[in-house]
């Protein structure tokens, strides 16, 4: 067991350095559209403040290559000092005598947010350099950013190296609540798989099988699963590589006796139709495209969802962004809501299709993570989370 942020003694006066992930999803104009992930964070910056530490937040937002200004992290620093009035100092940059200066003024239960970390290249390299000079901010490091933990950069992972450490509550969290699913599941336990491409979930619907009842796959990849077992599919997205990587889920889930039900109809248009006009069929051929999984599919994954006593949810059963194809994954969404299975979802696009579904509140857990839940629920380790020292010792 990691050593946690409760396990911290006398911290008052202490400088902690929090990495948070404050990678909050952004519209076109770079308004955010969601800050789930910073209402999570607030508990572990409160409790650190209550205690008196100096609080050092770092966080990446976004890919930048160098400096961005419409990726600063400065708007975050305004809607942190509404949680925490007269708190929260902003510093234009991550390491150097200006941010040291900064960190030095720093009085007991106060807060300093350093700029982007990833404008700097030396974060993603995990530059030992870049590391010893933000371990050298603070006495302590406290990983709580869930969402990038299976990064090994040097804000996640280098800096750890340097520094006593814990988790913080919203990485205890998701550990303890994705790693129970798997170990102690409640049966019957349902896994939902769907998104793009199956090469991104193989080793999560592999390890998910050894413990799930049933797997439910529904998206774009169900296409390859269906050329698989044999099945056409029109000009529906798929690939030889896909096709090779969903064999092998077939043949290890018949080998090991586990129900992976694939979607028995759909929701399609004409390739050649410029309208795009929709349809429900139950065989793709020609020139058909699927694109959502249809009313005898959702039936049969509802019912499915209904007799379970947990469910975890992973990637959208269509292409929901688009209107025409959203019924599927909304369907689906609304049925974990009102199942009384214990429920977890995780990844951006199946978190976004609950919330559009008004069904968020229903979830029993809301993963924080993207590729970093998928890593859990992989069954592997997530290094921001490994180098962090153990409890007792
Ligand atoms: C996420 O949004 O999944 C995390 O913040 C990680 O971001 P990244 O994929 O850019 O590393």
């Amino acid at each position: 067991m990691k050593r946690s942020i409760r396990d911290l003694v006398n911290i008052e006066g202490k400088k902690i350095l929090l990495r948070a992930d404050f990678n909050l999803p952004m519209n076109k104009v770079g308004r955010f559209t969601d800050t789930t992930r910073l209402v999570n964070e607030l508990p572990t910056i409160r409790f650190l403040v209550e205690r008196g530490a100096k609080v050092i937040i770092c966080s990446h937002l976004g890919r930048p290559k160098g400096f961005d200004f419409r990726l600063s992290l400065w708007p975050i620093s305004l809607m942190l000092m509404k949680y925490f009035p007269g708190k929260v100092q902003f510093a234009h940059k991550v390491v150097g005598d200006e941010v040291k200066l900064q960190v030095d003024s720093l009085s007991n239960g106060s807060i300093l947010l350093l700029e982007n970390v990833r404008f700097y290249k030396e974060e993603t390299e995990n530059d030992p350099n870049f590391a010893k000079q933000l371990a050298s901010l603070a006495d302590i490091y406290v990983n709580d950013a869930f969402g990038v933990a299976h990064r090994k950069h040097a804000s996640t992972y280098g800096v750890a190296r340097l520094l006593p450490n814990a988790i913080g509550f919203l990485v205890e969290n998701e550990i303890n609540i994705i790693t129970n699913a798997l170990e102690n599941p409640k049966s019957p336990f349902v896994a939902i798989f769907g998104g793009a491409k199956v090469e991104d979930k193989i080793d999560a619907i592999l390890n998910i099988l050894k413990t799930a009842d049933s797997v439910l796959i529904g998206g774009a990849m169900a296409y390859s699963f269906m050329m698989a077992r044999g099945q056409t599919i029109g000009r529906s997205f798929s690939s030889m590589e896909s096709v090779k990587t969903a064999e092998e889920i077939l043949n290890q889930a018949q080998a090991a006796g586990k129900k992976l039900l694939l979607p028995v109809d759909h929701v399609a248009y004409d390739y050649a139709d410029k309208k795009q006009r929709t349809f429900v069929t139950e065989t793709l051929s020609g020139e058909m495209v699927g694109s959502d999984i249809g009313p005898k599919t959702i039936k049969m994954f509802e019912k499915e969802i209904d007799e379970a006593k947990q469910v975890i949810w992973n990637g959208p059963l269509g292409k929901y962004e688009d209107d025409k194809f959203k019924k599927g994954t909304f369907e689906i969404a609304k049925a974990i809501g009102h199942s009384n299975a214990y429920s977890i979802v995780g990844g951006g696009d199946s978190v976004s299709a609950v919330k559009q579904a008004r069904c968020l509140n229903l979830i029993n857990h809301v993963s924080t993570g993207g590729g970093a839940t998928l890593k859990l629920l992989e069954g592997a380790e997530l290094p921001g989370i490994e180098v962090i020292q153990e409890k007792y010792i």
